[in-house]
């Protein structure tokens, strides 16, 4: 063809065009027989029912609850064990799909909006509880398995799972976004009551980060492989089972609430408690925005001024001492209105109030989106930067209120922006680049536990460093060398 080509010019332009329209018309037919051969595949493994490449249904699986825009995966499969992911995530490696591992959708960061297509795998159809082991203090549980629904099976067991974010997240999406909550400050986050995980590799092999079955309260043996994957967003591998840590059931818990004159007195007094040694269950800060929107939002009644929500856990002769050394602290802080509540009702009432703090600011503005920073410090810079966070959303003019796992160094600041408000949503993301450095200034991270997700990127570099970070992409060449798990995210 060369030949006669060279030998007859307006052949060969002739052969040429033949050529391209040829390749495109294989390329067309390629991807359409691709797909077609793709989804034949997954419908193979996971039955056909439970493949969808419907627009409602692959929309519902291209974002979470964060500001970030959805992008739909090219299509959405439900497999019901784990041998069923390993053959999926098979066929998207010999196809060179992005594989998107999907839980309750309730991330915060963009973790599972579909940014390059691809497969995304709705875990939620593996929710048995495997194996609980009420002496040992463990459980293990498939990734459908939420935090409420691991509670509740533990009802009238003596036993309880504490890590609480605020919505009720699935448990191994919680482990692979490090996630923690109200109960941190007593209990660890993820990443210190996770003892075993299996893991889907990209290219569908099987793993266990502590060894098939082990579930031992500690280890020396070799690498944390499972602290590797949790916190990874998806980009390691899928998470397929968890054996988690349980604790015994306090004897007796006592919740508080107290206000506050000042931002100030609010977060020195948790200073102080902590540096007391209290050994607080909760300690959860809520501003006065804060406060009027969940006053307006769950139906309550509080001062709107700085306020903590305490919480207390122990025997009933402990808690008494706790909450006398407690309430003298708050008192040498000016906090006042100190009210307490022991019975499950009033408690239960109260946490949740504040587990829908996001849902009380997104109220606030019917209509608006509402975007959540996540920086923790070092405790002694906190009250420095909350009180710089305040004075800073009042000059950019925008709504926020602030919320905080202060006993952790951690908190948010939730604004309201209107997305139709191209200059607001400026000011809103200068204020949270500000914030984020103003927090990696002081020591800190630029996520306590919301993890990178799509808008962190740059600001995980700043945090670890040139060195630190190219060992991350190594690891990740390493576990993915096709870049198939969830891109975009994280690196
Ligand atoms: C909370 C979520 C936003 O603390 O992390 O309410
Ligand atoms: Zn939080």
């Amino acid at each position: 063809m060369a030949l006669c080509g060279a030998r007859y010019p307006r052949l060969r332009i002739f052969s040429a065009l033949k050529c391209v329209a040829g390749w495109r018309n294989h390329r067309l037919q390629l991807k359409r027989c691709l797909n077609k051969n793709v989804t034949d595949a997954l419908q193979a493994v996971a039955g056909a029912d439970n493949v969808s490449t419907s627009t409602a249904v692959r929309e519902q699986h291209g974002k979470d609850e964060s500001y970030h825009g959805c992008k739909p995966p090219d299509v959405v499969v439900w497999p019901q064990n784990v041998e069923q992911v390993s053959r999926l995530a098979a066929i998207c490696w010999a196809n060179d799909l992005p594989i998107i591992p999907f839980g309750t959708s309730t991330g915060l960061e963009g973790g599972v909006v579909a940014v390059r297509g691809g497969v995304c795998f709705d875990l939620t159809k593996m929710d048995k509880i495997l194996e609980l082991n009420t002496v040992d203090f463990d459980v293990t549980v498939e990734p459908g398995v939420t935090r409420k629904g691991l509670n509740n099976y533990l009802r009238g067991s003596g036993l309880w799972f504490p890590i609480d974010p605020g919505a009720d997240a699935s448990l191994c999406g919680m482990a692979a976004t490090s996630a923690s909550g109200t109960n941190a400050v007593r209990y660890g986050t993820m990443r210190e009551n996770v003892i075993n995980l299996e893991v889907v590799l990209a290219d569908g092999r099987i793993m266990y980060t502590a060894g098939a079955q082990r579930r031992f309260r500690k280890t020396s043996a070799g690498y944390n492989l499972t602290n590797l994957f949790i916190g990874s967003e998806g980009t390691l591998g899928i998470i397929t089972k968890t054996t988690l840590r349980l604790y015994g059931m306090p004897e007796a818990m006592v919740s508080a609430v107290c206000t506050f004159p000042t931002v100030q007195a609010a977060v020195e007094c948790t200073v102080q408690v902590l540096q007391y040694g209290i050994p607080l269950a909760r300690i959860e800060f809520l501003d006065d925005v804060m406060m009027d929107a969940c006053n307006k939002y769950s139906n309550l009644n509080y001062a709107v001024s700085s306020t903590l929500f305490l919480e207390f856990h122990g025997t009933e002769k402990s808690l008494a001492e706790q909450i006398e050394v407690t309430a003298e602290i708050v008192k040498a802080n000016k906090g006042s209105d100190y009210t307490w509540a022991k019975d499950q009702e009033p408690r239960d009432k109260l946490w949740q109030a504040r587990h829908d703090a996001l849902y009380a600011t997104r109220a606030l503005h019917p209509g608006c989106q509402a975007y959540s920073t996540d920086v923790c410090v070092p405790l002694s810079k906190l009250p420095e930067i909350i009180v710089a966070t305040k004075e800073d959303l009042i000059k950019s003019k925008l709504t926020g209120t602030i919320v905080g796992h202060v006993g952790d160094g951690n908190f948010h600041c939730l604004m309201v922006v209107d997305p139709e408000d191209k200059d607001e949503k400026r000011r809103m993301k200068e204020l949270t680049d500000r914030l984020a450095r103003r927090a990696l200034a002081m020591h800190g991270t630029c996520t306590g536990e919301h993890g990178i997700g799509l808008g962190k990127r740059e600001l995980l570099t700043e945090e670890i460093g040139a060195v630190g970070m190219q060992v991350m992409r190594e690891i990740k060449a390493a576990l993915d060398p096709k870049h198939i798990m969830n891109p975009g995210k994280v690196l």
